[in-house]
């Protein structure tokens, strides 16, 4: 008899009791979640939008174009500044400018295709000439002698109000197809 109050007890008192306790329980882990997940989203927009925008690289005024001779090549230095994430980085960089009879203007990377050293223009011979393991590129960047698996890597350029303005980039050496790092 007392075993059986004791069971009517234990379930009569419990199961409503536990229902209500698992429904509070459900409803505080849903809102928790909900405010969790409020302020999560925002978050990890702030963290990630800096990393998804570090490729973003600005024109950088390289020097006027009176600088550069006509079919003469002429190594131009700036400095530019790379936002990487939260960090700014300044650095020196160099480029080769290269002005036609029509006016237009190629820019290239510095770094031979082949595995990355700088290269020299010969005036010479009219070519670029790398030091490392004697890769030869005509005015165009064409490849002309030596390893270099490529011509040189041109720069998006452009021209305003006599200035030259460029995009540094750069690109993996020591492939056929041009992959930008
Ligand atoms: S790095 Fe220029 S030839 Fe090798």
């Amino acid at each position: 008899m007392s075993e059986h109050q004791g069971e009517g007890d234990e379930g009569g008192a419990s199961t409503p009791v536990g229902t209500r306790r698992t429904f509070f329980g459900w409803v505080t882990t849903v809102a928790a979640g909900l405010i969790g997940f409020g302020l999560a989203v925002p978050l990890v927009g702030y963290v990630i939008s800096p990393a998804l925008k570090r490729r973003e690289r600005p024109w950088v005024d390289v020097g006027s174009l009176e600088e550069v001779p006509l079919g003469d090549p002429k190594q131009l230095d700036h400095v530019t500044t790379i936002q990487d994430g939260y960090l700014k980085n300044q650095s020196q960089k160099a480029v080769w400018a290269v002005k036609r009879p029509d006016g237009q203007v190629s820019v290239f990377s510095p770094m031979c295709t082949h595995l990355g050293c700088g290269y020299r223009w010969d005036g010479d011979v009219k070519q670029f000439k790398c030091p490392c393991h004697g890769s030869v590129f005509d005015i165009d960047g064409k490849v002309v002698a030596g390893p270099a698996p490529r011509p040189l890597d041109l720069l998006p350029s452009k021209i305003e109000n006599g200035r030259l303005l460029v995009v540094f980039k750069e690109f993996k050496p020591g492939t056929k197809d041009i992959v930008e790092l």
